[in-house]
């Protein structure tokens, strides 16, 4: 008898968690790495936020809380959808996990019968499909393509549309391409789900507050009233108050769905740390400027990082509008044989030449399930981001001379 159930074999560990330990490893074997594949704000928690957290500890805030989150945080979160995003929700229609990740795994979890189809643009955050699989589900991807500014067309959703599907899973900002869906964009979709009731919208925003120059944030259940009650609306304030360790993601919606979200989480995990709860208060209803800091240095970054990458030979990258990450097509690098004779044949096999050769740590595009690229992750200082990236305009210009000559 199998210790492991037969349940996990179409699962796959994290492909981004992989070659960051990968790289932790060559750095404490005192390799020179630098890490540009993680998907978190290298920022600390702005001050105001963790002092909430040690305040609640203060006051001995440290027991169980209700499953769905405390009262406060809700009302918060309720304020929140309203301020940002026009959308009126009702306390029961909001609940609090262990991040977003959480929320999304419990509200498939919650919905899909065996069998059920869940449309996945791809390329796409790496646990989605995994997520499905491990509900009982069968994820349908939906490939988009670079060219199309990576987002998801109208005609590819409706030819991906069956009987069985239950939900369409949206992204935007996305990770990992940055690709930002605009009103109009997401308008048109809303024309082809009016079409088939069966299906419902998870809308996954937790890269809302990175959005850059001209393009704005859209979700929905706000551009698509209609479809409110078809549609769960996904946030968290891991990315944007950089606060990934604190745990702390919601999610609101039908009010039969976020009670069957409850009863898993009640199940489990319970619910998120009473102690990061009362700082996402702060997070969500506090003073709000840091996050025009962020974004404005995260746009500094990622003009430097898309400048950089366009000049190696080999690669090319659009400008992403949001989010953290540079999806950088490698089309021109395949093929080419490396200084350790060894051919290049995926964008696996680059990843692991950067990492190897020049020591730069970057995901390959396999992992989000569209090749060949690689997302570089420029949740960086501005120097590391520079030197990171003169290291792989190195490597590639190499590739180049090796092949020409
Ligand atoms: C698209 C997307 N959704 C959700 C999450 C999870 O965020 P959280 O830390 O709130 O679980 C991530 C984190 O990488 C993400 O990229």
């Amino acid at each position: 008898m199998l210790l492991v159930s037969s349940r996990l074999k179409s699962i796959r560990p994290s492909q981004t968690k992989a070659t960051a330990a990968r790289a932790a490893a060559l750095k404490a074997e005192g390799k020179d790495i630098v890490s540009l594949s993680l998907g978190e704000p290298d920022f600390e928690t702005p001050a105001h936020i963790a002092e909430a957290g040690i305040r609640a500890i203060r006051e001995g805030k440290t027991h169980y809380t209700a499953v769905a989150g405390i009262t406060p945080l809700r009302e918060a979160i309720r304020q929140k959808f309203l301020r940002d995003n026009n959308l009126d929700y009702s306390l029961d229609q909001i609940t609090v996990g262990c991040g977003a990740k959480q929320v999304v795994f419990d509200a498939l979890y919650a919905s899909l019968e065996p069998g059920e189809e869940v449309i996945v643009p791809t390329p796409c955050w790496v646990s989605y499909p995994d997520m499905v699989r491990l509900a009982g589900g069968e994820p349908v991807l939906v490939e988009c393509l670079g060219d199309e500014g990576f987002k998801l067309k109208p005609e590819s959703l409706e030819a991906a549309i069956t009987p069985r599907t239950k939900w369409l899973m949206l992204n935007s900002p996305s990770n990992p391409t940055g690709a930002v869906y605009s009103r109009d964009d997401l308008g048109a979709l809303a024309e082809v789900l009016r079409r088939h009731p069966q299906v419902h919208i998870l809308s996954d925003d937790i890269y809302e507050k990175l959005v850059f120059g001209e393009a704005r944030f859209a979700t929905m259940a706000s551009v698509a009233p209609d479809l409110f009650h078809r549609t769960v609306t996904i946030n968290g304030v891991s990315k944007a108050s950089a606060m990934t360790g604190w745990r702390v993601g919601y999610g609101a919606g039908p009010i039969e769905l976020i009670k069957a979200m409850n009863v898993i989480q009640g199940q489990t995990t319970s619910h998120t740390s009473s102690i990061s709860q009362h700082a996402a208060i702060e997070a969500i209803s506090g003073d709000q400027s840091y996050i025009a800091e962020f974004k404005a240095e995260f746009e500094k970054r990622r003009d430097l990082v898309i400048g950089k990458i366009n000049t190696a030979p080999g690669l090319s990258c659009r400008t992403p509008d949001g989010a953290f990450y540079a999806f950088v097509n490698c089309t021109g690098i395949i093929g080419r044989r490396g200084a350790n004779a060894k051919g290049i044949e995926t964008d696996s096999d680059f990843a692991l030449y950067l990492l190897d050769e020049v020591g730069v740590a970057v995901v390959p595009g396999s992992g989000f399930l569209a090749s060949p690229y690689i997302r570089i992750s420029y949740a960086s200082a501005m120097e590391e981001l520079t030197d990171a990236c003169d290291r792989i305009v190195a490597a590639c210009t190499r590739l180049a001379e090796e092949k020409a000559a």
